[in-house]
């Protein structure tokens, strides 16, 4: 049985005031169930989120860390940083990362972040997804597989060490929901693929990112292979998140 887990994704989002409104709404409402919540805030406001949210079961999460332990890197954080913020999560690899910061990460990038989160015992969400025009070629699961076996290379594969986050990434941002079929088809392969790797795949949560709102976040969490969701733009408002909590439960439940 895996626990459900829905993380905000608040990305470059709010002030330090809003923040505290939201996590304060937030852990106002928690919905009772089987399911975790996660935060992720912008690297500055994980100390003052973790201290927000401490008397509670909502789970604190980065966005990104830096692989090196220590040095010479400007600007960046080590996993042992966030780690000492009470962090359980730190996001990996997200599409933005990934298409649009910088000198766009790569798959060895990714891998060498993964590792140093687990070293460092954070559990890394992972993100793979593919492009559209990579969808429109027909190369999504051939992306997912790569992305997958490069980005895991030398890691811990136990269902409590991972999560997998599928995000389409013509789907992050645009209001263009994958349908509840292709989320299912790509969690399959996902699954598929860390069995294959070796990895307690029936124990990996795998989460959906891309547009999850409340009014289509049931469908796609009732598929068999979505175990939450990884939500953006709906996570920055309590009551959209909270929604989304809700609507999983229920299609868990079912
Ligand atoms: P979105 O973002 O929900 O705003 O599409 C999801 C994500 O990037 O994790």
């Amino acid at each position: 049985m895996r626990l459900p887990l829905v993380a905000g994704n608040w990305k470059m989002n709010l002030d330090l005031p809003k923040a505290r409104e939201l996590v304060a709404n937030i852990r106002a409402d928690l919905p009772a169930g089987p399911i975790e919540l996660a935060v992720c805030p912008p690297s500055i406001y994980l100390f003052p989120m973790a201290k927000a949210i401490a008397d509670t079961d909502l789970r604190l999460g980065a966005q990104d860390l830096y692989h090196e332990p220590n040095g010479a890197f400007t600007g960046e954080i080590s996993a042992n940083m966030v780690r000492e913020t009470n962090a359980t999560y730190a996001i990996i690899g997200h599409s933005e990362r990934r298409h649009v910061i910088g000198h766009h990460e790569d798959d060895r990038m990714i891998n060498l972040k993964v590792r140093a989160a687990q070293q460092a015992e954070l559990v890394p969400i992972l993100c793979v997804g593919e492009t559209l025009a990579e969808r429109q070629a027909e190369q999504t699961l051939d992306v997912l597989t790569y992305q997958l076996g490069a980005g895991l290379i030398g890691c811990e594969l136990a269902g409590s060490a991972l999560v997998i986050a599928y995000e389409p990434v013509w789907a992050i941002g645009t209001g263009q929901v994958a349908t509840p079929e292709q989320a299912q088809e790509a969690h399959a392969h996902i699954r598929r693929e860390l069995a294959r790797l070796n990895g307690q795949a029936a124990a990996v949560r795998i989460l959906y990112g891309g547009s999850v709102k409340p009014d289509n976040a049931r469908e796609i969490m009732a598929q068999s292979d979505v175990d939450g969701g990884l939500v953006g733009g709906a996570s920055l408002k309590a009551d959209s998140f909270l929604a989304i909590a809700r609507e999983t439960l229920a299609a868990k439940s079912q």
